[in-house]
């Protein structure tokens, strides 16, 4: 059995790779998280007693932290998943996303060097540095651009998108430089169980849920390139598993869809699943002051992977919505805890002072 060092692994996507990695026996697993706002307590819950899992609380800049678990554990592999990864945070308070996105990456991959560089020559052939990366490096589309390919030049727009594409040209140089045998995905949006609720499938589900306004910025027609994130999940082991060393991975679900369609599906899911006598979900949809530099367009063109890797998603829209809601539905005490203390200040620092631009019917 292989060994991974997960960092970032109490976070949304992190914690439904070490899900999946556990039940399918892909590799036993050290996660290195900070714990921060972005973590829940009761993730990984299900693991605690499975010998095969060791959560460890630390910071991906702490270099000597990582190499104790490095000569400890000597995993075969190291995914980054650790990062801050709101954008609307990094508006408000970038700092926090160039020390960790940024900074910490570069502490990380800097021990994994050192630490590699001593490695026997079959450890050292083994090793790989898998780097968890977004679509947003490459900017925003316009309406018929093409979709983003692994050559579309970057152009961050946002301090978060800024920040992971600093990092991504870390992980280049590392691997360019040094031979690091690196990997670097980036992919679109995801959704799916286990989100933190300042985004915004999660946040429209659990407002509507509450009768609360359901917050759309700008005009509802910016357009998020959708996928579940266990498909993501199998993608980052696919490439963990079978690409070439130094390669950069797209993953997409093919799933362009407006903001406001998105919303809406939302509210006719919960019409069914959760309904109120006469009453429609979508009547709570509110269009409020947009997102500063808010990116029109990210779509992902998916190619490469399907063709070198023979990777598919499993999960339609339609599909991997039902199953969402229906995970929050069923998960009131996670859902609690996650909007307990800090939650509130960020719910009202972020949304009390964006007044209705127009009402919903006009935008119909
Ligand atoms: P998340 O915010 O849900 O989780 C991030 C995790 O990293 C948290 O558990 C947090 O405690 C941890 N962390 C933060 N700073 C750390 C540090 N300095 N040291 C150790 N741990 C730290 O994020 P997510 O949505 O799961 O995203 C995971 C990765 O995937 C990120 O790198 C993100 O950029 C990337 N990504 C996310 C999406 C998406 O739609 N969510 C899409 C593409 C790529
Ligand atoms: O594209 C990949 C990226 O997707 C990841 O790298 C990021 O970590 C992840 O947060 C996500 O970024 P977005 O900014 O696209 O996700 P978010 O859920 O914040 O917003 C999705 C869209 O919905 C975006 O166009 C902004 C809009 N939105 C968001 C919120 C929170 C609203 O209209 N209202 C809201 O309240």
């Amino acid at each position: 059995m292989q060994t991974y060092l997960v960092t970032g692994g109490t976070g949304f996507i992190g914690s439904n790779f070490i899900l999946s990695a556990r039940r399918e026996g892909w590799a036993t697993i050290i996660n290195l998280d900070k714990l921060t706002y972005a973590s829940h307590p009761q993730t990984l819950a299900a693991l605690s007693d499975d010998p095969g899992y060791q959560f460890v609380q630390g910071d991906i800049g702490d270099s000597d932290l990582v190499r104790t678990l490095l000569d400890t554990h000597q995993p075969t592999a190291i995914l980054n998943f650790a990062a801050e990864s709101h954008v609307d945070r990094s508006i408000v308070s970038p700092h926090d996303f160039i020390q960790t996105n940024v900074v910490g990456t570069f502490n990380l991959l800097e021990t994994s060097r050192v630490y590699w560089e001593q490695l026997a020559a079959n450890q050292k052939e083994q090793f790989r540095f898998l780097h968890v990366s977004t679509d947003e490096v490459y900017g925003s589309l316009n309406p018929t651009d093409p979709a983003f390919r692994e050559d579309t030049p970057y152009a961050p727009n946002s301090p978060y998108a800024a920040s992971k594409a600093g990092s991504d040209h870390l992980v280049r140089a590392y691997h360019h430089t040094y031979g690091l045998p690196t990997l670097t995905t980036n992919c679109s949006n995801n959704y799916g169980p286990r989100q933190f609720p300042e985004k915004l499938i999660p946040l429209i589900i659990l407002n509507a849920l509450e009768g609360k306004p359901l917050p759309i910025y700008g005009d509802g027609q910016n357009v998020r390139d959708w996928l579940y994130v266990e498909d993501h999940c199998n993608a980052i082991h696919r490439v963990l598993q079978h690409s070439c060393v130094g390669e950069t991975y797209n993953i997409g679900g093919r799933n362009e869809l407006t903001n406001l369609t998105v919303v809406e599906q939302i509210c006719s899911i919960l019409d069914e699943l959760a309904p109120k006598p006469n009453f429609k979900h979508s009547s709570l949809i509110t269009f409020i002051k947009d997102r500063p530099g808010h990116d029109r367009r990210y779509a992902i063109d998916c190619s490469k992977i399907q063709r070198d890797l023979g990777w598919q998603p499993n999960e339609s829209f339609e599909s991997g919505l039902l199953k969402t809601v229906q995970w929050y539905l069923d998960n009131s005490n996670w859902v609690e805890q996650a909007r307990s203390g800090a939650y509130q200040t960020w719910m009202k620092q972020n949304y009390s002072d964006r007044s209705v631009e127009s009402p919903v019917e006009s935008r119909h």
